[in-house]
């Protein structure tokens, strides 16, 4: 099977798995573990932060970062396609006693303009008060849409004036990185805590760092021993993500440059795309999308719908070009094409 359901399936690589067996270990409840704080100092280093907190899930380090930055009754502004809005199951809500208000945006970006109107600051009673607001880099549901630089600062600006704090659910920072060319401590920088994922496009089996100051990050280590978050010999998983660091950044271009390939291919066969595909996932217009996943999985090929008309097709590390040509053409048998 070529699976392009998710940058989430990929298998660890040989490297990946002697790094994870020779892992030196303790009990990071204790922060003692010192494979997990090489890969947290690793994670603020690249990410131009004081601190980093390593975590089991994308979902849990922007739980967390919400937590440590608003209190139970506050509003937090998001986009209407964000990740915590539509699939973290109302967890903001639920743990956060957040209120969410929401951009609308078809690539799941915000612009400063649109986050000022949203802020909610007025001494009146009856007003829950605004006090972050989070922007995703990329974004998924927008297809794999990129801040750049100075989207990102004029965000930063303007919530940092009025007194916000702003988070980035970098799940894919280093897929907006290499997208915009920059390093990715640039798109970090104006946000008071980013987090980003090591089991997408870099290929670890597990794991998050939710990165900020000291003080952030300190109230986001309670709340993650509060969820049951606390591991410990973690160093075993955070062995995979300091080889990830180290041997699997460099491969996020080819992802691209995959998806580039695929996406052109299938233009020139009269396939329709909704929106633009910078980065590694591409949404495919599709009328009867249910029937297109079972004929492409006779193919040999998975791939998910994301919403009705639309395919999702992410991709990663674990496909190549041979696969890649492959997919093509299942793609245009499956779609008539
Ligand atoms: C943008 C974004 N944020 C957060 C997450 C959550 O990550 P996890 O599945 O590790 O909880 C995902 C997962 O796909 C994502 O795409």
């Amino acid at each position: 099977m070529i699976d392009l359901r998710s940058d989430t399936v990929t298998q660890p690589s040989d490297g990946m798995r002697e790094a994870m067996a020779r892992a030196e270990v303790g009990d990071d409840v204790y922060g003692e573990d010192p494979t997990v704080n090489r890969l947290q100092e690793r994670a603020a280093e690249l990410m131009g932060k004081e601190c980093a907190l390593f975590v089991p899930s994308g979902t849990m380090a922007n739980l967390l970062a919400f937590l440590a930055q608003t209190r139970p009754g506050d509003s937090i502004i998001l986009s209407e396609s964000a990740h915590p809005f539509h699939y973290e199951n109302a967890n903001v809500a639920m743990i956060g006693g957040l209120l969410t208000r929401t951009i609308d945006d078809p690539l799941g970006k915000v612009t400063a303009e649109q986050v000022t109107e949203k802020m909610v600051q007025i001494d009146d009673p009856h007003c829950s008060q605004t006090t972050l607001a989070a922007i995703e880099n990329t974004t998924n549901r927008g297809g794999g849409a990129y801040y750049g630089y100075e989207e990102v600062e004029a965000i930063g600006r303007v919530c940092h004036d009025r007194g916000l704090r702003l988070h980035c659910d970098g799940a894919r920072i280093f897929n907006a990185a290499v997208a915009g060319n920059i390093d990715a401590c640039y798109l970090a920088r104006p946000c008071d805590t980013i987090c980003f994922c090591l089991s997408k496009g870099l290929g670890a089996p597990v794991g998050s760092l939710l990165c900020g100051d000291r003080e952030t990050i300190h109230r986001a280590r309670r709340f993650r021993k509060m969820l049951g978050g606390g591991m410990r010999q973690a160093g075993i998983l955070a062995a995979a993500g300091l080889y990830a660091l180290e041997h699997h950044l460099d491969d996020v271009p080819e992802d691209h440059r995959r998806a580039g390939r695929f996406r052109r291919a299938l233009e020139e066969a009269g396939v329709r795309f909704p929106l633009p595909s910078p980065t590694n996932i591409v949404y495919v217009e599709i009328p009867d999308a249910d029937r297109a996943v079972s004929r492409l999985a006779e193919c040999g090929v998975r791939v998910n719908p994301p919403r009705a008309g639309w395919l999702r097709v992410v991709f990663h590390r674990d496909i190549s070009d041979e696969m890649l040509e492959t997919a093509i053409e299942a793609f245009k048998q499956a779609l008539g094409k």
